[in-house]
């Protein structure tokens, strides 16, 4: 049955990963490239579960006044994997995101949360923002992204991939077939590439702006992808926690310390916990250049550090 089309099918609520819910002969099918609302026909691409499918919007008969056309040419139907509503208009895929929140928060914890999604600062078309990237070279040398759910890949378009950060696009062409190549880029516009996990440009060590304070990582290490991300996390922990000094606070999966530095400079005494050991090397050099020296990290798995204690 994969790879048949169905319909005209009714789009119903949005789900998470790009989906929305449709029904075919009584079974849920997830349908991508659609939205609430919409009649579509749909190319049936997973069909090896009893009780739902998956497909794809091929056909658009009825089409939401929120549908627009999507700014990257390689998205669509079997493209592109790498964005999920290129097809939504910027403030419709925001509400979208709410409702899936909202819905997650229901079902799993039975909280009725009214959720809103805003940019955060200094994204206001939701595109170039995305500081780390990872391509991989197709039979003709050219950098490609994997299309949905698959290891078939799709060459990024001529100009990059538009969510990503102008600065880190690398060349489009010119690798050897099966090449990994990894960007990074920091707060300063300094950019790393890794090619097959090894560092053949751009510095070791990358510096990230998060308010006040600068925090090293690793040109490979964990960073948050959207460079507003840092700042508007700590700020909601801080605000949430509220922290006094002389508090006491873990810092579970602390990567590098984005939470650890906030909350040390505020004279919190931090215990990290964090599986990489470069992370943790890079976590304690950030707490002492932040003037910290009552905080600890430890380097070990977060189930098996917290049984220690
Ligand atoms: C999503 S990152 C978050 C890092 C940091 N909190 C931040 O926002 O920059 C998750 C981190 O958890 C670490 N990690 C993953 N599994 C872990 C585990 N079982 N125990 C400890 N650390 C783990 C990863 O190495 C990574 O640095």
């Amino acid at each position: 049955m994969s790879g048949a089309v169905v319909g005209p099918l009714r789009v119903g609520a949005v789900a998470h990963g790009g989906h929305c819910v449709a029904r075919y002969e009584g079974r849920v099918v997830f349908v991508r490239h659609s939205l609430p609302g919409e009649l579509v026909d749909v190319r049936l691409t997973d069909t090896g579960h009893d009780r739902y499918w998956r497909g794809d919007a091929v056909t658009v008969h009825e089409a939401s006044p929120e549908r627009t056309d999507p700014p990257c040419p390689v998205s669509g139907p079997g493209r592109c994997g790498g964005c999920d509503l290129q097809h939504v208009t910027l403030p419709a895929q925001r509400r979208l995101k709410a409702e899936v929140v909202a819905e997650q928060l229901q079902r799993l914890a039975g909280l009725e949360v009214a959720v809103e999604v805003e940019p955060v600062p200094g994204d206001e078309e939701g595109l170039g923002w995305r500081t780390r990237m990872r391509y991989h070279a197709d039979a003709d040398g050219v950098l490609a992204l994997r299309r949905h759910r698959s290891h078939d890949l799709e060459p990024v378009p001529v100009d990059g991939c538009p969510i990503s950060d102008p600065r880190g696009r690398p060349e489009r062409t010119g690798w050897e077939a099966g090449q990994v190549v990894e960007t990074a880029v920091d707060t300063a516009g300094s950019v790393s590439t890794l090619v097959d996990g090894e560092r053949v440009s751009g510095p070791a060590l990358l510096h990230q702006r998060v308010g006040e304070q600068e925090l090293a990582v690793a040109a490979d290490g964990f960073w948050q992808v959207h460079p507003g991300a840092a700042e508007t996390l700590v700020d909601a922990v801080l605000e949430g926690l509220a922290p006094q000094p002389g508090e006491r606070a873990f810092d579970l999966y602390c990567g590098v310390g984005l939470f650890a530095v906030a909350l040390a400079r505020l004279g919190v005494r931090v215990w990290g916990v964090e599986s990489s050991r470069t992370a943790v090397a890079h976590a304690r050099r950030n707490l002492a250049a932040a003037g910290d020296s009552a905080s600890r990290v430890t380097a070990g798995r977060v189930a098996q550090v917290l049984r220690r204690l």
